[in-house]
Formats: structure tokens, sequence, C-alpha cells
């Protein structure tokens, strides 16, 4: 029954391909496959579907996708596409030079995750005909991120994967110790999915990762996530974080990259960053270094000079390839060491109403001495009154001491 209509199909099928019918249906009921194998392809890549047999003259080669679909014919020397599904349309070709040796192989191009299934490729010569099949497995896996997040008064960390499939296992580990995540939202209902894998920080005391495994593609990304001690540190002092490479995570000859970046509430500005594959170093912050020796061992330790009040917050140190990240946070505290900050305040306070009143006095002077020169000497009151305002003009770098001052206030306002 159910080979009957098959046959049916079949024929309809074929009938175009008229006196190849035969070789057509001989392979058909043969049930046993030549050859049987698994690809795996990636999303929105090309794959080569393979099929061999033994060379012959006038090969027909007919590739069908879950014995339903034409993916693609060839006979009499040429593609014979009339009959091609649509869905296959300027996506499938075959090595015509290679057809001769035996190679029915089929490229295809830009997988998507429909095209998962079983495809039969029929081979026929004058002398055999054969049938091989091939499972294709489509998977994708972006690289995931990991993400520290705090809300009110919780910090949690997110691993995050735009684009994955088959659906991966996600594992936490606290202080390596298995702990199971908080919160999970996945979306994409077929795939691909974009999954966000939640868990709450509670002691900032331990180190955090989360594993992400794609067992299709044999893909395994890890993200680590470290808080150091807080650092006390005074004004226009020097801070030194460290931050190293871990040669369990990295093997030397794969590539890198390491990012400091400042992490205020709600802002990110990066300070430097490190191509392990050019070793360009790129630093954004003038009074930001790093130990080029250092480096070429694996240490990415990073000093900041001339602490500023400002400087206090959160560092954070990513080191990522494409398997891992590793992120350590640094929280440093700038105090105002006292003496410095009263005698600057002092000197704001005391040096500027000072001056203010210095000019005051002497433009009072000035207009008392003019006023009374013009009352004796009439003819030279205009040159005088010229000279009175240039004298003022100045005077004007005094007023130098609010552009200071409203320095001051700017990083106040940073700091709160
Ligand atoms: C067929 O030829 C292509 C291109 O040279 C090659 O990549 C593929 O491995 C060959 N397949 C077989 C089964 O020989
Ligand atoms: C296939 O390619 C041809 C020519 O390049 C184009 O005209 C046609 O629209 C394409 N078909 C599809 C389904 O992309
Ligand atoms: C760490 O660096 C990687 C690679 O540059 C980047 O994709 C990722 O977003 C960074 N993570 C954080 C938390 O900044
Ligand atoms: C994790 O934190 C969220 C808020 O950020 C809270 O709603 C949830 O109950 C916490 N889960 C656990 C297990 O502590
Ligand atoms: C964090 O751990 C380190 C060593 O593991 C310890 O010296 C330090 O006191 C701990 N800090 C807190 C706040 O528990
Ligand atoms: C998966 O990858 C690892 C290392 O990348 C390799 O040792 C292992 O053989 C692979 N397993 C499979 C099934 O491909
Ligand atoms: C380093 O990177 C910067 C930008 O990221 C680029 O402009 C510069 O040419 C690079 N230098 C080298 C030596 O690769």
């Amino acid at each position: 029954m159910k080979a009957q209509s098959v046959l049916s199909f079949f024929l309809i099928l074929t009938s175009s391909l008229s006196g190849f019918q035969d070789t057509f249906l001989l392979a058909f009921f043969s049930n046993t496959y030549t050859n049987e194998q698994t690809v795996i392809g990636r999303l929105d890549k090309d794959v080569i579907l393979p099929s061999s047999f033994e060379s012959g003259s006038e090969v027909i080669i007919h590739w069908k996708y879950q014995d339903s679909y034409n993916v693609h014919s060839y006979f009499k020397g040429s593609d014979y596409l009339e009959n091609q599904d649509p869905r296959y349309a300027n996506r499938t070709s075959l090595f015509y030079n290679e057809i001769q040796n035996g190679n029915a192989s089929l490229f295809f191009r830009r997988l998507s995750l429909l095209d998962k299934g079983i495809y039969t490729c029929y081979v026929g010569t004058k002398i055999q005909s054969i049938t091989n099949k091939v499972v294709l497995k489509v998977g994708v896996f972006l690289t995931p991120v990991m993400k520290y997040e705090k809300k009110n008064t919780n910090s949690f960390l997110i691993c995050s994967v735009l684009s994955v499939y088959p659906r991966p296992i996600i594992t936490w580990k606290m202080d390596n110790t298995p702990v199971p995540e908080n919160n999970m939202e996945e979306t994409g209902s077929l795939g691909p999915f974009s999954i966000n894998s939640i868990l709450n920080v509670t002691g900032s005391n331990s180190s955090y990762e989360c594993t992400v495994e794609n067992s299709l593609l044999n893909q395994t990304w890890t993200g680590r996530w470290t808080m150091k001690d807080g650092l006390h540190k005074m004004q226009s002092e020097h801070v030194s974080l460290p931050c190293q490479l871990v040669n369990d995570y990295f093997s030397p000859n794969q590539d890198f990259k390491v990012t400091w970046s400042r992490v205020g509430s709600g802002t990110f500005s990066v300070l430097a960053c490190y191509l392990s594959s050019s070793k360009n170093t790129t630093i954004n912050e003038p009074r930001f270094s790093w130990n080029k020796d250092l480096i070429n061992q694996g240490d990415f330790s990073m000093n900041l000079m001339h602490l500023h009040l400002s400087d206090s917050g959160e560092y954070l140190c990513n080191i990522s390839s494409d398997e891992y990240t590793l992120l350590t946070i640094h929280t440093v505290h700038v105090e105002s060491s006292q003496k410095t900050a009263s005698r600057d305040k002092g000197l704001q306070i005391l040096v500027c109403p000072i001056l203010a009143v210095l000019v005051l006095i002497s433009a009072v002077l000035w207009i008392y001495l003019v006023k009374r020169r013009r009352e004796r000497d009439p003819v030279c009151a205009d040159e005088r009154a010229t000279n009175a305002s240039g004298n003022e003009n100045e005077s004007m770098p005094l007023s130098g001491c609010p552009a200071s001052t409203g320095n001051e206030t700017g990083q106040d306002h940073d700091n709160s």
C-alpha cells in the first residue's frame, strides 16, 4: 500500500526523465543504503553532503530530502532542476569535474534549521546503481557573554547566548560547587534560541562560573566572575589592580582580548584593551599604564596614577576568547586626603574673596583717581578712560578661579 503510493509518486516525478525510470526504480526498492553518514552543519553556513560511487558512464544523480523533496538532479552530463523544490533554489551544486571520478557530493549553501533531516543520494551508472544516505544536523552557537548587573540591593550574573541550537546545557558553579540557576529566560520557540540564565550573587567574596555547552557542535564556553576585596586609596596616590591570564583556561595559541574598564552607575568606559593576535594595546586614559614585560608573561595588572576622587568605583578586567570569559571586579574607594583637601578648599575660600576685594578696591581707586584727574585736566579724560578699561581687562585672569572650582564641582558631581 505504502510502497504503491510512493511508487506512483516516483513515477510522476521521474516521468520526464524517460528512459531512466528503470534504474531509478531499481534503486528505489533496494532499502539498503550503500553508505550512511552524519554531517553536522552550522546555521547560515555551507556544507558538503558526501556521496561516492564506483565511476561509470551514463551517470544519473538524484538527491532527495526525507524521500519527498527533490533537492538536486543530474543526468546526461548536466543539471536537471525543473523539479527542484523551491527551497533549494540557488543553494545546491555538484562537483562537476569530480563526477567522472565517482564523486556525487552535494555542495549545499546557507543552511537553515529546517534543512536538518535525512538526504538520500541515488546514483545510477550503466554498470550499477546505489543509494547513499546522509543525515544532516544543523546547529548554531554564538559566543555567549557574561553580564553582571545590580538592581536595588540585589546583584546577579547573567550568562547570555543570543543564538543557539539545539538547546544548550547550562551549568553554574559557586566556588567550584554546582548550584542551580535562579531564573531562565528563553525566546525562539522553534530555534535558534536566545537564552539568559540568571544567578543571584549571594556572596560577593565568592567566584562564580557558568558553562554553556552545545553538545551537537561539541562546543563549550565558560564564563567566570570574581570580585576582589575593596581597596582604599588616598587622593593623588596611585593604585595597582591585578589581573592575570589563567593558563588552565587559555592555551598559548588561542587568541584573546583583554579589556580594562570603569563601571559606574549607568556608565561604562573602556580604559584600555589588548589584542593577543596583534599584540596591539590601545590606552584611552593617560593616567593608565601597563607593564609591557608583564603583559608578555600574561600579567595584565593595571596601574592608575594620580587618583582623583571621581576614580572611586568598580574596575572590570575582562579576558575573553571564543571559549572563555574571565571577569574580575575590583572596587576602589578614593578618599580625599584631609590636608590636601582642606588646604585646597582653604585656598579657594580665602584667596578668591581676597582677590575680589583687591580688584574692587583698585577699581574704586582708579575711578576715584580718574575722576579727580578729569576734574583737573579734562583734555586727557578720554585717554585715561581707555587706559582704565584696559587695566580692567588685565585683571580678568583673576576670574580663572571659578573655572578650577567648576572643575572640582564637576568631580564631586561624578562622585555622588
Ligand atoms: C568530492 O569533491 C569535493 C571537491 O573536491 C571534495 O571536497 C569532497 O570531499 C569529494 N567527496 C568525495 C566523497 O569524494
Ligand atoms: C536564483 O538566482 C537567479 C539568478 O542569479 C535569480 O534570478 C533567482 O531569483 C534566484 N532565485 C532565488 C529563489 O533566490
Ligand atoms: C568581555 O569582552 C568580550 C570580548 O571583547 C565582550 O564580548 C564582552 O561583552 C565583555 N564582557 C563584559 C562584561 O564587559
Ligand atoms: C534572586 O533575585 C531576584 C531579584 O533580583 C529575586 O526576585 C529572587 O527571589 C532571588 N532568588 C533567590 C533564589 O534568591
Ligand atoms: C574574602 O576572602 C579573602 C580570602 O579568601 C579573605 O581574606 C577576606 O577577608 C574575605 N572578605 C570578606 C569580606 O569576607
Ligand atoms: C569535542 O572536542 C574536543 C576538544 O575540542 C575533542 O577532544 C573531542 O574529541 C570532540 N568530541 C567529538 C565527539 O567530536
Ligand atoms: C591597533 O589598533 C588600532 C585600533 O584598534 C589601530 O588603529 C592600529 O592600527 C593598530 N595597530 C597595530 C600595530 O596593529
